[in-house]
């Protein structure tokens, strides 16, 4: 088990990282991250997902291009689509693959690796770009890379005695 004030700290300093380093990330730590999304819990045990490793240069030019705030996308080394099976999950594709970004995000800080989660883009013409299908659901495109520059200073979270009621 981890140690749960370290843990919580590990939690408290991750950051969406947007801008990263030209290095590669090796597969011993791309194997981790996909791993860790393999080990996702999701609804009924469907595992209604797919990952996308894309490291071709000019595919991931293409990408950053349908993004509305992700063009950093283009510094990456790789990035990771994560796809929803909409047939295999119907009532919860969408929370299932949610929790599997989580999980990669959190893997990749663990080795030093930032990433951001990209929700606005044009889906369709992404979704085109990597030959995806109908029963598909682009969830999100994760860049994966090593942090340039400093880590950015915490964004401001709501206090606790905001959102939490006691009953
Ligand atoms: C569903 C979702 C969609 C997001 N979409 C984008 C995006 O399109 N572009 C981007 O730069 N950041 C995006 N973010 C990152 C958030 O802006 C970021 O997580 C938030 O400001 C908190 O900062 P932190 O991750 O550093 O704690 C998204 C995050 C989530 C959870």
């Amino acid at each position: 088990m981890i140690d749960p004030k370290a843990f919580l700290k590990f939690l408290k300093g991750r950051r969406s990282i947007r801008s990263f380093q030209n290095k590669a990330i090796p597969e011993k730590e791309l194997d981790m991250i996909l791993d860790a999304g393999r080990w996702t819990p999701s609804a009924s045990n469907r595992q209604p997902w797919e990952f996308i490793v894309i490291k071709n240069k000019e595919m991931i030019e293409k990408l950053s291009k349908t993004l509305f705030y992700g063009k950093f996308i283009k510094e990456v080394p790789m990035a990771i689509a994560i796809v929803a099976k909409i047939k295999n999950s119907p009532k919860w594709y969408l929370i299932d693959t949610s929790l599997v970004s989580m999980n990669m995000m959190l893997m990749a800080w663990s080795l030093g690796i930032g990433t951001c989660w990209i929700g606005a883009m044009n889906r369709g013409k992404a979704k085109e770009i990597i030959g995806l299908g109908e029963n598909d659901h682009l969830l999100t495109i994760l860049p994966f890379g090593y942090i340039k520059g400093e880590i950015p200073e915490p964004t401001p979270r709501k206090p606790l005695d905001k959102i939490v009621k006691y009953m």
